[in-house]
């Protein structure tokens, strides 16, 4: 890793793992890219410059003996502005105090940090090396500065911008970007994660094409909807070959991401937050930051991004407390009980699972308030303990918990509330929304207000205290709604486009006070399943309750997609109940436990109704997990060797670092009579070292895994998984 400014030409360069970024300060003074890809000699590159059209190209005034044919609208700028010639999709745009929307953003100056700022107020990535790009307006004191982190153990290069207004006047941001990015050529596929609730991260595939692809949310979060990821590859790349360029935004609520092919043989990648319904008005002297993203490059297909943003966020984003320790084992009883339990329940609950492994018992929603009988009522009041269930409050249970040796974990919704609780009949002014308009429900809710300082004080107080005076160890933090009605209270009519931005400020600041403030205690977060799956949510939470749709079959294809650059440690996996309570499908306990352990594990079910057969199964599966799939799925390399979207078979292949250790997964969806042979080649193992796979009785070089394979046989019906452990030996 290293960044080196070459003082002679003008030109960065940024070094990663295996990868080069590089611009240079062009012959008017703009930040032109030049090439972002595999690593490189430090050698020129003005022969790869696109100058562009003759005629209606627009240039600097004087234009530069040598460059009259450069125009604005084919240049590769660091950051994209508007208003001098320049007609594709700007990634700043900004109202000077004259009522002119232009920018001339120049080389100003740099600096190269050994150590990485943070933003205020939003999580980022910490560690690596740190250029600091300073460009100011041509004409008014409007500037912004570039930073850029490469890193030494994984490809990725982390971007964000922070715009200062310098003037003395007023400027209002209408576009605020964290990044635009140039690649060459038009020859691209794009790839993103759509869905809803229930159905995450589901993959679909457009190519780049004269106009812009965008994906985008305007939930105020970062939403089941489309996740903040784009991937841009070459086309017809695979998981093993191919260039890609992988784009996440750490940021939880609304963005944009957006490529655009352009006339001059470019592709324009540029995203942030989103500018639909925002604006930001600088006051003199005052600056914006904008959240962080992250660019992993891959020259070795989907599955070689994916890797490069595993490692990154398990080194550099996810709290290191946590990131590589072995997770809670636990048991949750939502879908087992619903708000259907009582005292005596539970604890039954819990004593099924003695003796089997499960070190944690999760109690999720309707603990609280007087009648949360079901989604009506009682949300947002943690401070009352539902007596008629719970009768002497949390203690008992959690005294009961705790003597089994057992940590107890317990199921908030901080953010939101019913009309129906006592919190909202004390304080109707917390919620969010425009006084006198009908306020949306969702899920039979309201949402708090974050924006406000007085809303997230009552929250941390409320949340913190029951957390403490019961000792918790773990916290399962949901959130089941969508904002509507964006409008805060007491805020000037001018300001109120800040809100969604605000909201995540908010949100972090809770998170900030309520999580990093109870280190001791284990955090997942969950957004009526996976709804809020972001980077800056894995931030604080290590793990993220994946989807509600616990179906082996629905889960293969979920967990697929968010591995696309989200880790398997992150995905929170439980086997529940089958038939399954969301598909009706039908599964075998192996076949369930075996996907849900691509993930950090649980059961979600009424342990109750286990036979002693069923208890022993549990036993042997947490066994298996502790011994064989806990520190590949904590720490190991992911290779996805059958797409569950384009045919009959899904299979994850966890390889360890040290490539000592491995397991291959597969899963066949439907049983299909007289098939063909399933032939795998294994990927990602030494090829100088020798494995035995004791489910084939079969020695072989790691050589001979990867290029000849193996033949996979699933015997039996529909939805069945086999799995194969790969060790390497001694002979
Ligand atoms: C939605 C979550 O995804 C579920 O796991 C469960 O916690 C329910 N909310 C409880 O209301």
């Amino acid at each position: 890793m290293s960044i080196v400014f070459e003082q002679e030409t003008k030109t960065f360069w940024l070094d990663g793992k295996g990868m080069t970024y590089t611009f240079f300060i062009n012959p008017f003074g703009y930040a032109e890219h030049l090439y972002f890809g595999k690593t490189i000699p430090h050698e020129s590159l003005m022969h790869t410059r696109a100058y562009g059209g003759l005629s209606k190209g627009i240039h600097p005034n004087p234009a530069i003996e040598g460059q009259r044919i450069w125009s604005y609208n084919y240049m590769k700028s660091e950051l994209s502005f508007y208003g001098t010639g320049d007609y594709r999709e700007p990634a700043v745009l900004v109202e000077n105090a004259a009522g002119d929307r232009l920018s001339d953003l120049l080389y100003v100056g740099h600096e190269i940090l050994s150590a990485k700022p943070s933003i205020s107020g939003m999580p980022s990535m910490d560690g690596g090396e740190t250029l600091v790009l300073h460009l100011k307006d041509s004409h008014t004191d409007f500037g912004a500065d570039l930073y850029y982190t490469v890193y030494d153990d994984c490809d990725v290069i982390a971007r964000r911008v922070v715009y200062h207004n310098g003037a003395k006047t007023p400027a209002t941001l209408r576009r605020a970007y964290s990044f635009s990015l140039s690649l060459p050529g038009n020859d691209y596929e794009v790839t993103s994660l759509w869905g809803s609730w229930a159905h995450e991260r589901f993959m679909q595939k457009t190519h780049v094409h004269h106009g812009v692809v965008s994906i985008d949310s305007k939930n105020t979060s970062s939403s089941a909807t489309l996740n903040p990821f784009i991937a841009v590859s070459d086309m017809g790349t695979t998981e093993t070959n191919g260039q890609v360029w992988g784009v996440n935004l750490v940021y939880s609520s609304s963005y944009v991401l957006k490529a655009q092919g352009d006339s001059g043989g470019h592709t324009l990648l540029m995203g942030g937050i989103n500018d639909f319904d925002f604006y930001w008005t600088l006051d003199g002297g005052e600056s914006f930051e904008t959240p962080e993203v992250v660019i992993a490059y891959s020259a070795e297909g989907f599955g070689g991004m994916s890797r490069a943003f595993h490692d990154a966020y398990r080194n550099h984003l996810i709290n290191p407390r946590y990131v590589k320790s072995p997770r809670p084992l636990l048991l949750n009883n939502w879908e087992g009980t619903s708000f259907n339990f009582d005292l005596e329940k539970l604890k039954a609950i819990v004593d099924a699972v003695e003796g089997t492994g499960i070190d944690t018992f999760v109690l999720d929603d309707g603990w609280f308030g007087t009648s949360r009988d079901d989604s009506h009522a009682s949300l947002g009041d943690w401070h009352i303990v539902n007596e008629r269930k719970l009768p002497g409050g949390l203690k008992p249970l959690v005294d009961y918990v705790h003597s089994k040796g057992m940590k107890m974990g317990l199921w908030f919704e901080p953010e939101c509330l019913n009309e129906d609780s006592e919190v909202f009949r004390a304080h109707p002014d917390y919620i969010i929304g425009v006084p006198g308009r009908i306020h949306g429900i969702g899920r039979d809710s309201f949402m708090m207000d974050l924006t406000r300082k007085e809303v997230r004080d009552y929250i941390v107080d409320t949340v913190n205290k029951v957390i403490r005076d019961n000792k918790l160890d773990y916290v399962k933090w949901d959130f089941n709604r969508n904002v509507t009605e964006s409008f805060s209270l007491g805020r000037d009519p001018k300001d109120q486009s800040r809100f969604a931005h605000l909201y995540a400020l908010g949100l972090y600041d809770l998170c900030e006070r309520i999580i990093e403030a109870n280190p001791q205690v284990f955090f997942e977060g969950c957004s009526a399943g996976g709804g809020r799956f972001d980077p800056a949510m894995l931030h604080y939470f290590s793990q993220i309750w994946t989807s509600d749709n616990s179906d082996a079959e629905a889960r293969t294809m979920i967990q697929y997609g968010t591995s696309m650059c989200y880790p398997l440690s992150s995905m929170s996996c439980h086997v529940s109940a089958s038939p399954n309570h969301q598909t009706y499908r039908v599964s075998t306990m192996k076949t369930r436990a075996d996907i849900a352990h691509l993930g950090a594990t649980g059961y979600e079910l009424d342990s109750t109704v286990f036979t002693d057969e069923d208890r022993e199964e549990v036993r042997a599966q947490i066994i298996e997990y502790k011994e064989c799939d806990e520190s590949l799925v904590l720490e190991g390399d992911l290779y996805r060797i059958e797409n569950p979207f384009e045919g009959n078979f899904f299979g994850f292949e966890l390889v360890a670092k040290d490539k000592k250790k491995a397991t291959l997964t597969m899963y066949r969806r439907i049983n299909i009579c007289n098939d063909y042979a399933k032939r795998i080649r294994l990927q990602g193992l030494d090829p100088d070292l020798r494995y035995y796979i004791p489910e084939l009785d079969l020695t072989c070089s790691g050589a001979l895994l990867m290029t000849v394979g193996i033949v996979v046989k699933i015997r039996g019906a529909d939805f069945l998984t086999l799995k194969y452990h790969i060790d390497a030996i001694e002979e």
